[in-house]
Formats: structure tokens, C-alpha cells, sequence
């Protein structure tokens, strides 16, 4: 069993890769996944339009096919339904008509492996995948990660926007909240960038270990736990929240509960036209816009408490 392998093609959109994949790490024994139509350019991902995801999954329970393929389309439609209640749109969704396919292992996983590549997200920040030996330029700050494990592999707009604004507004010394840390991308950044404390946390308890494992591959020490921003009862000098639009407007006062006053938010994860929704969150809450940085068709706000 062991020698076989699921091969999932969904048809998405795009945008939405990293949200999708998810489901995937989240309710399947899900190796990784990969945008088909994913093409390199001087060493940045570029993806197509075409948008389909393909997600390799693993066998080793000897699922039947029949079993799976019931478990896949449960899955994908309660998550449609949940996304679908919470404001997106079918057409920001895609269609998610998919093919399964059972498939021999034919070492795809080195296969996937050469699909990735060390991500510049400026000139002074490269995500390297772990298996690369990278040679760093001087005064650049690498972060190693095994990308396709957990959400924040570099490689989305959303991750390097928050990255930028780190890089741009935190200080050395500050002290770092980093509300759904995924792989611990961000946490580890600004641990590398000075931050003399860093604290994580997010609700999904799979990707606990992998940012834990993550820091250790980094050599950095960050706070990571499960948990919402809620539940934090300390002050921070920088908060970063990548984070859909829509859970970004429900958790605004929470967010704005653990800012000290005059500290500064990197709000991401937000698509360009759903802006709108987010500005009025933190309009509600008295927080005052510094900057909006944009990248294709994704935006960010970096905000501060003043009240
Ligand atoms: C888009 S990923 C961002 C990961 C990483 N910080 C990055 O920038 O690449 C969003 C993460 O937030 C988590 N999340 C979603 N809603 C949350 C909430 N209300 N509180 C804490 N974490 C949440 C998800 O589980 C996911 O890991």
C-alpha cells in the first residue's frame, strides 16, 4: 500500500491556493500540494491563471478509493458551505470540480521537490527550502522551511506583505505577537530581525509542532500555542494578523486588545476588493491607518493604536 499515492486535481481559483490546501493538511494525510499550471521566473513562483491544484495525498491506511473519494467530497462540501457562509463568493472560490486518481509511487515527492526554489521576498529576505544549501549575501536573513507542510512557505502575497512590513516598521527590541502563525514564518522573521520576544499562536492545533520545529530548524526561540487572540492577556509592541479578510473584521477588538498603545499592526490576507470590510474593522476600533501596501491583487494595512 505503502507504493501508492492519491492524486487529487481540483480546480480552484488561484487566489485562493493556500486557503484550499488547508482542507487538505487539515482532514487528509495530505503530503503536499502544488498550483499545476506553477511556472518559476528568476527564482519567483509564477502561477497561471489556469488554477489547478493538484494535492498528493498518502495511502497508507489502504483507503479504498470509493472510501476516499466520499470522504473528499464531504469535506470539500462543508468547507464550501462554511467559506460560502462567511462571505466569499462562489466565483472567488472556483469550482472545485475535481479528479482523483490513484497512482504508483514514482518518488513524486522528489518530483515536487524540484518545483521549489529559494523565494527573495526583498532584497534583504530569502525563504529557503530546507533541503537547499543557500549561500546568504551579506546582511540578508534567510529563514529555512520545508514549504507545503503548513500555511507560510514565502511563496504567497499575503506572507511577504507581512514580511515587508516587518521588515519596514518593527524595531529592534520589540516585543512581537504573530496571531495565526501557520509555519511560524513571520515569528521567525522578526526573531531574526531583533524582536526580543515573539509570540504565536493559531487556532488550528496541526501546525503547533511544525512552527515549533520550524523555529528549532531557525535557531530562533518563539512562544508558540494553540489558542486565539482572545485569549492573550499581554501587550505587544508589534502585532502581525495574515488572516482572511472576514476573521480579520470579526477579531479587530481582540487584535487591538493586545497592541500597546502606540504599537503597530501588519494586517494581511486581505483580496483588494473585500478591503473595505477590514478598514471599517479597524476604523470601529479607532486604529489609524500608517500604510496599504498592495501586491497583485492582495492588499495590507499597516495600522496603530493611538487611543
Ligand atoms: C493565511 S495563514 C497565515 C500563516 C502565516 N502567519 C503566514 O503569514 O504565512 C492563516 C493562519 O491563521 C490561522 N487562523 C485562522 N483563524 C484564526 C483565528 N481566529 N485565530 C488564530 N488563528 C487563526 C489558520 O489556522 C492559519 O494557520
Amino acid at each position: 500500500m505503502a507504493d501508492l499515492y492519491y492524486e487529487l486535481r481540483l480546480q480552484i481559483n488561484p487566489e485562493m491556493e493556500d486557503l484550499i490546501a488547508e482542507i487538505f493538511f487539515e482532514n487528509f494525510d495530505c503530503e503536499g500540494v502544488v498550483l499545476a499550471e506553477e511556472t518559476y521566473k528568476d527564482l519567483e513562483m509564477v502561477s497561471t491563471t489556469e488554477g489547478t491544484l493538484k494535492v498528493f495525498l498518502r495511502n497508507e491506511y489502504g483507503d479504498s478509493y470509493e472510501d476516499l473519494l466520499y470522504d473528499i467530497e464531504n469535506v470539500l462540501d462543508l468547507s464550501r458551505e462554511e467559506f460560502l457562509s462567511r462571505g466569499l463568493t462562489e466565483d472567488e472560490l472556483g469550482s472545485w470540480e475535481f479528479i482523483l486518481e490513484e497512482k504508483e509511487n514514482q518518488d513524486w515527492s522528489k518530483k515536487w521537490k524540484e518545483k521549489w526554489d529559494v523565494t527573495h521576498v526583498t532584497d534583504k529576505i530569502a525563504v529557503v527550502p530546507d533541503w537547499i544549501e543557500y549561500q546568504p549575501k551579506e546582511g540578508e536573513v534567510t529563514i529555512k522551511l520545508e514549504p507545503g507542510c503548513a500555511f507560510g512557505t514565502g511563496t504567497h502575497q499575503t506572507t511577504q506583505l507581512c514580511m515587508k512590513a516587518l521588515e519596514k516598521y518593527m524595531k529592534k527590541g520589540d516585543e512581537v505577537a504573530d496571531i495565526g502563525m501557520g509555519s511560524g514564518i513571520l515569528s521567525i522573521l522578526a526573531k531574526k530581525l531583533g524582536a526580543s520576544f515573539v509570540y504565536g499562536c493559531d487556532n488550528d492545533e496541526t501546525v503547533i509542532d511544525v512552527a515549533r520545529e520550524n523555529a528549532v530548524k531557525n535557531s530562533v526561540e518563539c512562544e508558540f500555542e494553540l489558542g486565539t487572540a482572545d485569549k492573550v492577556t499581554k501587550q505587544f509592541d508589534f502585532v502581525c494578523a495574515n488572516i482572511l479578510h472576514f476573521v480579520l473584521a470579526e477579531i479587530m477588538g481582540d487584535l487591538k486588545n493586545i497592541m500597546k498603545l502606540e504599537a503597530l499592526m501588519s494586517l494581511s490576507g486581505i483580496l483588494y476588493e473585500k478591503r473595505d470590510m477590514v478598514i471599517e474593522a479597524y476604523e470601529r476600533e479607532g486604529l489609524e491607518l500608517v500604510e496599504e501596501i498592495q501586491q497583485d491583487q492582495w492588499t495590507s494595512f499597516i495600522v496603530r493604536r493611538v487611543d
